[in-house]
């Protein structure tokens, strides 16, 4: 098939079931088969239109004639769309002032007053915290016997560090992991009432957590992010309770399940492709650089959506109307070869910022400088303290397709290299 578009193409055909394991066990083949297949492809099961390649989706996240959200501009009705369902009231209310559902103006005051507080120095400067809870957080998960990188390692060492920043308390970090993990269901693309009905429970549970947070940090300041979000004026503009509670809740939710999902999926590929794992601990390739390959290569977010806000929107000679839905494939994007040479090697030298694991645009990732330098600090502390790492069995992923992330990667730490940093 050649087309320029299809719309009528069987998606199931060439592999592209998100509900199926061998399609998540591996979706990077069934991925060139689309790209393949065309630039847009029409999933009827969701009534959205899939881009496919990187060209493509570079370009609809720098168009501002698509958004996130469209009730900035028009009524549920007037977009054929059904009212918000009643039942996931308290969900919508923590998602409401979410960045990542914004756009302008609202997005753009928001993310300017985020972005005073939650500056690259700020980050920066962060290093030694986080280096600190590298080593100890490793220290405790590796013992004589195998340990999981994923439970052990990456999700306790990933809270601490974005409680710390805003300034909730690190023992309840377990807590908001469970409150997250069940609020990020609402964003697959398939979910049951089951999922969205605990997503609720959820949403409601940390919003009351989070007020109660403001209000202790309003009567006594102190030197975190939450306490600034507080202070903030910006020429008279004020964030209001609602807009921190859900500026808290995306940062703490988008502040480590993309991180620890890239950390298990990164190590993963590292442990697969020892000749790589031998190029970080020879020090050929440092890991800030190597950070970036493993995004790319099996990143932790798969798929984002836009909305059609404008009649006469053209993607790869496809017009597209008000009310259509776009969804951005950035798995497949990433590993396009009209981009990225041998797009399916994993080569963690290659050193290529240019891919959209980040996304791009408006709603680039204000946590990039944070993701990039967690994955770095504990790269430098996996390939000191466990350069004979090994995987235990084969690691399973998650049966979710926009959160790509394993259930757990079990490896155990053999004795050091000789020789190695
Ligand atoms: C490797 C880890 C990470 C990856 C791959 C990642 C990826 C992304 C992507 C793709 C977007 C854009 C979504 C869109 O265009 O619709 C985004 C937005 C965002 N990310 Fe990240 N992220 C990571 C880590 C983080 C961290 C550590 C934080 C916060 C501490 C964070 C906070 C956010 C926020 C608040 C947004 C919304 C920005 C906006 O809409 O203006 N992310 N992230």
């Amino acid at each position: 098939m050649t087309a320029q578009y299809a719309d009528h193409v069987d998606l199931a055909a060439v592999g592209f079931d998100p509900t199926s394991a061998g399609f998540l066990a591996d979706p990077y083949p069934v991925y060139a088969r689309m790209r393949e297949l065309g630039p847009v492809l029409y999933h009827p099961a969701r009534n959205v239109y899939l881009l496919t390649r990187f060209e493509h989706v570079h370009a609809a996240l720098r168009d501002r004639r698509l958004g996130r959200g469209f009730d900035h501009r028009y009524t549920a009705a007037e977009f054929g769309r059904p009212e918000p369902d009643p039942r996931w009231t308290r969900w919508a209310e923590s998602e409401r002032w979410s960045l990542l559902n914004l756009e302008p103006p609202d997005h753009t005051r928001l993310r300017r007053l985020v972005s005073a507080v939650f500056t690259p120095r700020a980050i920066a400067a962060l290093r030694p915290v986080i280096e600190d809870y590298s080593d100890r957080t490793l220290a405790a998960a590796t013992g004589p016997g195998e340990f999981d990188l994923i439970a052990d390692y990456a999700q306790p060492f990933s809270v601490a560090v974005i409680c710390t920043l805003l300034g909730v308390p690190v023992d309840d970090g377990s807590r908001l992991l469970d409150w997250s993990h069940a609020i990020v269901k609402m964003y697959e693309i398939s979910t049951d009432d089951e999922h969205r009905a605990v997503a609720e429970r959820a949403a409601g549970e940390f919003i009351d957590y989070v007020r109660a947070l403001i209000a202790e940090r309003r009567h006594e300041p102190r030197g975190d992010l939450i306490s600034e979000l507080i202070g903030i004026a910006d020429q008279g503009d004020r964030l209001s309770q609602d807009e921190i509670v859900c500026t808290v809740i995306v940062l703490l939710n988008a502040g480590h399940e993309a991180t620890v999902n890239t950390l298990g999926n990164g190590m993963r590929a590292l442990l697969t492709h020892p000749d790589q794992w031998s190029r970080l601990l020879d020090g050929e390739v440092e890991p800030q650089v190597a950070v970036e390959e493993m995004i790319r290569w099996d990143g932790p977010l798969q798929l984002f959506e836009r909305w059609v806000l404008q009649d006469g929107v053209e993607v790869a000679g496809r017009r597209f109307a008000v009310g259509e839905r776009i969804a951005m494939l950035f798995g497949s994007a990433n590993r396009d070869p009209a981009r990225f040479p041998d797009a399916d090697r994993f080569d963690i030298g290659r050193g290529d910022t240019g891919h959209i694991g980040f996304g791009g645009g408006t709603h680039f990732c204000i946590g990039a400088p944070l993701a990039r330098l967690e994955i770095a600090v504990s790269l430098e502390r996996l390939r000191r303290d466990c350069p004979g790492l090994k995987l235990v069995g084969e690691p399973e992923y998650e049966p979710f397709f926009v959160i790509r992330g394993l259930q757990e990667l079990r490896v155990v730490h053999s004795e050091r290299r000789t020789g190695a940093l």
